[in-house]
């Protein structure tokens, strides 16, 4: 782990696990520099929310597609803290008894049940702008920096992740076929991932089309990790996922629609379809390759 210090980019180590696991230690040093000390009871319940698990992929994302460019390791780590502080306020959120009413998260008490419901709420209202005030104060040139705002700004709203956390509520009409599903998916989940790799691309002043191939990529990464997040919450253990299963089995998902050999095939086809558009990238894409094949195993 600690070779960290001697070796000071976390992609550098040999296998994946190892990689994955580095980019989760240095990311928590800088969320704990980037958080509030936990001072009064809003700010325990934050570092409750945020620090100490969760799988790091957003963040292991960034850092994978920045380093196509050379960006040093300190600046990407920063940028998959935002992400990873907008990824918590949002599973904060999605677990309140009015959305999907979830008492575990992370194989703890999800936040509302340790902190109580308003607290949960405003310690999702909080990380809201902390995440852009980590954006905002990131040692790079205020066109990167603006970049960066808007575009995560988008991808959140009320025509992003909100937009499909709503649909997913079914306040938006009912979900009935597969294009309402793939719409579904790539807003609540997609969007994010997609930002995640066009990050790198921005702070890497990167081409239009390497921009777009990375988007792309994130976009199709997003929709196959939901299918697997969908079919573990069917045939998945509540122990091992550390969050309640089966909550999604009155829902069309795509484990209702296909069944569990159908969405396997697809889960493989879109696999397929999100490893080509690295081509241009060759060789230096293997931990984005290899982060994609770890997520289909699920
Ligand atoms: C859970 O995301 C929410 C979904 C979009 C399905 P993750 O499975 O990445 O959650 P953590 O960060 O590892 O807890
Ligand atoms: C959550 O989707 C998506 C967001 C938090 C935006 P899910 O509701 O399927 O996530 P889990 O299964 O609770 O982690
Ligand atoms: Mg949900
Ligand atoms: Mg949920
Ligand atoms: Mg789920």
């Amino acid at each position: 782990m600690v070779q960290l210090k001697q070796n000071p980019h976390p992609l550098r180590n040999d296998s994946f696990e190892q990689q994955l696991r580095s980019v989760s230690a240095e990311l928590e040093s800088v969320l704990r520099t980037i958080l509030p000390p936990p001072n009064t009871r809003l700010h325990e319940a934050i570092g409750y929310s945020v620090l100490g698990s969760g799988k790091r992929l957003r963040a292991f994302l960034v850092l994978a597609a920045a380093d196509l460019f050379s960006v040093p390791s300190e600046i990407a780590l920063r940028v998959a803290a935002a992400i990873e502080l907008i990824h918590a306020y949002s599973l904060v959120h999605d677990d309140l008894p009015a959305m999907d009413n979830a008492h575990m998260r992370r194989n703890k008490p999800s936040c509302h049940r340790a902190y109580g419901e308003a607290t949960a709420i405003l310690v999702g209202d909080a990380l809201i702008p902390l995440a852009f005030q980590t954006l905002s104060s990131l040692p790079a040139s205020k066109e990167v920096q603006g970049e960066l705002i808007q575009e995560l700004s988008r991808v959140i709203g009320s025509e992003g992740l909100v937009a499909g956390q709503m649909m997913d509520l079914n306040q938006e009409g009912p979900i009935a076929t597969e294009e309402d599903l793939l719409t579904l998916q790539r807003l609540k989940t997609g969007v994010l991932f997609g930002f995640a790799l066009e990050a790198g691309a921005i702070l890497g002043n990167a081409s239009a089309s390497d921009r777009e191939a990375l988007k792309n990529f994130g976009l199709l990464f997003g929709r196959m990790f939901q299918m697997v997040d969908d079919w573990l919450d069917g045939c998945g253990d509540e122990k091992v996922m550390g969050k309640p299963c089966q909550q999604d089995k009155d829902k069309l998902t795509f484990l209702t629609l296909l069944g569990p050999q159908g969405l396997r095939k697809k889960v493989k086809e879109t696999l397929k379809e999100a490893l080509e558009t690295l081509s241009p990238f060759g060789e230096k894409a293997a931990p984005l390759k290899e982060v994609a094949q770890y997520v289909c195993q699920g």
